[in-house]
């Protein structure tokens, strides 16, 4: 009998189903909100009512592309958390009604773990124990990774996480919610000739609120003397700004390795998708002899692709929620 895992992650404001046959990846489709824009960053309660209205079309057509019907489904899985709570709830209660009315297992999946995971979709796997740089709008963490589900937080942020450094730098840019992806766009045609302030963070925690302000501070100052600094300097600004956190996030993940002893080396969530942490890491790892994993540009923000495979871990272990579970917008590792 295959194995074919459906999976909804619908933790912030992107909607995904995911299907998963015996491991091969037989769809993983998302519905983007661009709503969000309007206001330069997620509302909530405009968030849930978006999941609302794309969930059942995307489920339609997940099932079409993988030509699967409901009836070879095994389970179904979701992200528990953590998350936005109005945006969890949708596809926590869509995944238990699909599995009450199937009468198949339900599977819960913690979020973060499941972006580690997404470097089993496809080869080349890491080799356990492996170091992972979770870096995304929420979180910034450095994880000890010895099983599918034997996970360690060695480090974390303190304040902000990477990927709301790109977000909050890029808006007082002007730049759209999300900024990051702009920001690694522009950077492309920059260099970084601005230079921003290292945060001096004791042991493998990050921080980024300093060099907020110090962005902050520094354009007001620019614009003062000419009103158009930011626009004339976009590229290098956004190539100085990409620099920075880039090498914030390398140093602590240098330190970790040495502290660990590991060299096999990850990293995950939708920062990893950077153009300029991906190339600083490759780079890096000839220095340090790192053995690199660096997943497909598809795996790295939000997608039920991930949420799947963390599931099929799962499945294998008859590891099954019951009805009455209820999401969590914080979750312990
Ligand atoms: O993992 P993710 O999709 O959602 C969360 O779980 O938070 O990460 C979203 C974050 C956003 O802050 C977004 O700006 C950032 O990932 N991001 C990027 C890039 N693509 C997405 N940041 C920098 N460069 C990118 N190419
Ligand atoms: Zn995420």
């Amino acid at each position: 009998m295959k194995i074919t895992i459906l999976a909804i992650e619908s933790s912030c404001d992107d909607t995904s189903i995911a299907i998963l046959r015996d491991n091969i990846l037989l769809c993983n489709l998302t519905a983007n909100q661009t709503i969000h824009k309007e206001y330069g960053g997620v509302v909530p309660e405009v968030a849930s009512r978006k999941h609302l209205i794309h969930i059942v079309p995307l489920l339609d057509r997940a099932l079409k592309e993988a030509q699967v019907d409901k009836s070879e489904i095994s389970a179904i899985a979701f992200t528990k958390g953590p998350g936005l709570l109005g945006s969890l709830i949708v596809g926590v209660n869509f995944a238990k009604s699909l599995a009450l009315s199937l009468s198949i297992p339900l599977i819960e999946v913690h979020h973060m773990k499941a972006h580690i995971l997404a470097h089993f979709i496809e080869d080349p796997m890491p080799r356990f124990p492996f170091l992972c740089l979770t870096v995304s709008g929420g979180h910034t963490q450095l994880v000890v990774v010895e099983g599918y589900d034997d996970m360690e937080v060695i480090g974390e942020t303190i304040d902000d996480a990477a990927g709301e450094a790109f977000d909050k730098a890029g808006k007082m840019m002007g730049l759209d919610y999300p900024a990051g992806p702009l920001i690694d766009r522009l950077a492309k045609n920059g260099n970084a000739v601005f230079s921003f302030p290292e945060p001096k963070v004791p042991g493998l925690n990050f921080s980024f609120s300093g060099l907020k302000t110090a962005i902050l501070y520094f354009l007001q100052k620019e614009m003062k003397k000419d009103a158009t600094f930011i626009k004339n300097n976009l590229n290098d600004l956004c190539q100085s700004i990409q620099s920075r956190i880039v090498s914030i996030l390398l140093k602590k993940l240098i330190q970790a390795s040495k502290q660990t002893g590991i060299k096999e080396i990850a990293i995950a969530g939708g920062v990893s998708a950077n153009s300029g942490l991906r190339t600083a890491l490759i780079e890096e790892a000839k220095e340090q002899g790192w053995e690199v994993y660096i997943p497909h540009i598809s795996h790295c923000t939000d997608n039920a692709a991930m949420i799947a495979q963390a599931a099929h871990f799962k499945y294998l272990k008859k590891e099954f929620s019951s009805l009455d579970v209820t999401p969590a917008a914080r979750m312990e590792f």
